[in-house]
C-alpha cells in the first residue's frame, strides 16, 4: 500500500464564468493559464497562507484557497493542518476566475492528504467557501467548471450540484484581457436587484438555446443565442473598448462575444481553432486602438479541469 502524500501541487484553470447568457450559472474552462497551489501538511490544525504574488491576502480566513481548508480543518475536526503557497498566473480582478482557481487547486491538492478524501460534492462546497470569501457572493460559475473541466452548469445551493454540458469538439474560445482591474464585488454592484419580465424569457431563451445547440452541436443555434441582455449592458461601460473589441469579434466570425466574468476581460466563441486565432488578433487589435494593452488565448470551450500536477 502507498503511503500517505504529505504534499501536493495542484493547476487550476482559468474559467469563463457566465458565459454572457448564464449569469451565476453557466462556466467552461481554458488550457494554458491557471494558478497553482502547493499544499503540505503541518503539524499544528491551522492554515498557513503564502505568496509572492502582490495583492494577495496571505490571513487564511481571507484568502481565497485557505477559507475554505479553515472550514475543512475545523468541520472534520483534522488533528493537522495546511500550508498553502500560492503561485498566481491568473491575473488579479481580471474576470478570469482567479479566485476560483486557487479556491479548487488548493482543495483539490489538501484533498489528496486527506486518509478520507472528499467526494465531488465536498470538494465543491469548500471550494465555494473559499470564493464566497475572496468575492463576498455565491457564484459557483467558475469553481465547478475549474474542478469538473468543460462547459458545467452549477445548480442549486446545499448540495451544489453541477451538470457537464457536452460541447461539439470544434467550439473554441477566445480569452482577451485587457490590462485593467476590476473587482467582482463592485462589478456586482452596478447590477438590478430585479429585472422584468420580458427580459426573464428573452434571456432564458438565449440560455436556453446556448444549451440546445451544445447538446445538438448546432453552432447556428449557439451563435444567435450567445447574447447576454441584462448583465452585459450594465457592465460594459466599465471596460474601456468594449464596443469596438465585441464589433471585432462579431467582424473576424465569433459566434459570440461577451465579457467573462465580471470583467474587464472579454470572451468569444468561435466555430474553429482558426477561426479563434483571427478573433484574438482583431480584438486585441482593437483594445490597442483604444489606447489599451491587452493579451489572450485560444481554447477549446471543453478545456480540462484541475489536476494534481505533484505528489510526495
Ligand atoms: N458570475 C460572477 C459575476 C462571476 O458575473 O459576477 C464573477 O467572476
Amino acid at each position: 500500500m502507498s503511503a500517505q502524500p504529505t504534499t501536493a501541487t495542484a493547476f487550476a484553470p482559468a474559467t469563463v464564468g457566465n458565459v454572457g447568457v448564464g449569469f451565476d450559472l453557466l462556466g467552461h474552462t481554458v488550457v494554458s493559464v491557471g494558478d497553482r497551489v502547493t499544499v503540505s501538511r503541518i503539524d499544528e490544525p491551522a492554515v498557513v497562507v503564502r505568496s509572492d504574488s502582490i495583492g494577495v491576502p496571505i490571513d487564511a480566513a481571507t484568502n481565497t484557497a485557505g477559507a475554505g481548508l479553515l472550514r475543512l480543518v475545523e468541520d472534520l475536526r483534522l488533528p493537522f493542518g495546511f500550508d498553502v503557497v500560492l503561485e498566481k498566473g491568473i491575473p488579479l480582478g481580471s474576470g478570469m476566475g482567479g479566485s476560483a482557481a486557487s479556491a479548487a487547486g488548493a482543495i483539490l491538492a489538501a484533498n489528496r492528504l486527506l486518509p478520507d478524501p472528499l467526494d465531488e460534492i465536498g470538494l465543491l462546497r469548500y471550494g465555494m467557501f473559499g470564493e464566497e470569501v475572496a468575492t463576498g457572493s455565491f457564484h459557483p460559475d467558475n469553481l465547478a467548471p475549474c474542478l469538473l473541466g468543460g462547459l458545467v452548469l452549477a445548480l442549486d445551493r446545499d448540495p451544489l450540484r453541477a451538470v457537464r454540458i457536452p460541447v461539439p469538439p470544434a467550439l473554441h474560445c477566445v480569452l482577451v484581457h485587457p490590462q485593467l482591474r476590476v473587482d467582482t464585488r463592485d462589478a456586482r454592484r452596478v447590477l438590478p436587484a430585479q429585472v422584468c419580465l420580458a427580459d426573464h424569457v428573452a434571456q432564458s431563451g438565449r440560455l436556453a438555446g446556448v444549451i440546445a445547440g451544445c447538446y445538438s452541436g448546432d453552432l447556428e443555434l449557439i451563435g444567435r443565442s450567445l447574447q447576454d441582455l441584462i448583465v452585459e449592458p450594465m457592465r460594459s461601460p466599465l471596460v474601456p473598448g468594449f464596443e469596438s473589441v465585441k464589433r471585432a469579434a462579431l467582424s473576424a466570425g465569433a459566434l459570440g462575444c461577451s465579457l467573462s466574468g465580471s470583467g474587464p476581460s472579454l470572451f468569444a466563441w468561435c466555430r474553429s481553432s482558426a477561426d479563434g486565432e483571427r478573433v484574438r488578433y482583431d480584438m486585441i487589435a482593437a483594445f490597442a486602438a483604444a489606447g489599451v494593452p491587452a493579451r489572450g488565448w485560444v481554447s477549446p470551450v471543453a478545456a480540462p479541469g484541475a489536476r494534481i500536477e505533484h505528489e510526495a
